[in-house]
């Protein structure tokens, strides 16, 4: 596992001034953000696309990095490409041939995420895991902020790190705060997700310090 990373999810933050709210963090110390796409298919939620993700573009230097929640990504990862995302990260459930994806994201200068849904087993990316730059594990059902942490998804960290060993990130996304880190730390996730316990507060800077210090 590389070096603990917490990447905000600009999903609980305003909309209305998401460069302002991508700021704080950024004055917070940290190095990437979350970035949630939706297409209302396969996920019941409907959230942002590449137009808006290439203007934040624009405005911010943290490491862009996108889940794409959506049915076809094999159609719209150009797309996010050229809006700037610096990672991107696809749904086992919905593609075809990981391998190939891979490559392609690869080819279009990105790095690539796989990621699973809770209910997912891990063998479904067994082989493509170790292809990737980082697997997510998500431990909410995807498509809402401010879900509760579900422990039995967790257990799968320790799983997917036995399977890529120490060089291939693990990122964690659902439920992520200063309670439920120290457990997907310990299973061996290095990249945190969270969207509620950060932009759920009024105070950015302290919630992103209550995460650090849960796992000194
Ligand atoms: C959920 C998204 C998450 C979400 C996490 O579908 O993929 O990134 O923003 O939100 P919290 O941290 O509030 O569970
Ligand atoms: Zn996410």
């Amino acid at each position: 596992a590389g070096t603990i990373e917490i990447a905000p999810s600009i999903l609980s933050a305003d909309f209305g001034k998401l460069a302002d709210e991508i700021a704080e963090v950024t004055a917070a110390g940290v190095k990437i953000v979350h970035l949630d796409v939706m297409d209302a298919h396969f996920v019941p939620n409907l959230t942002i696309g590449p137009p808006v993700i290439a203007s934040l573009r624009r405005h911010s230097d943290l490491v862009f990095d996108s889940h794409l929640m959506i049915s076809e990504p094999d159609r719209y990862v150009e797309a996010f490409a050229k809006a700037g995302v610096d990672n991107i990260t696809f749904h086992i459930e919905v593609v075809d041939d990981p391998e190939a994806m891979v490559s392609r994201i690869r080819d279009l200068g990105c790095t690539v995420g796989v990621t699973l849904n809770p209910q997912t087993p891990v063998e479904a990316i067994e082989k493509v895991a170790p292809l990737c730059d980082m697997v997510l594990v998500m431990t909410v059902h995807p498509g809402f902020g401010g879900q509760q942490f579900m422990p039995d998804a967790a257990r799968k960290i320790a799983d997917v790190r036995r399977i890529v060993g120490p060089n291939v990130r693990i990122e964690v996304d659902g439920g992520i705060d200063p309670d439920t880190t120290p457990i997907v730390v310990a299973y061996g996730a290095d990249t945190l997700v969270a969207g509620n316990a950060i932009f759920g507060r009024p105070d950015r800077a302290a919630a992103i310090d209550a995460i650090r210090r849960a796992i000194e």
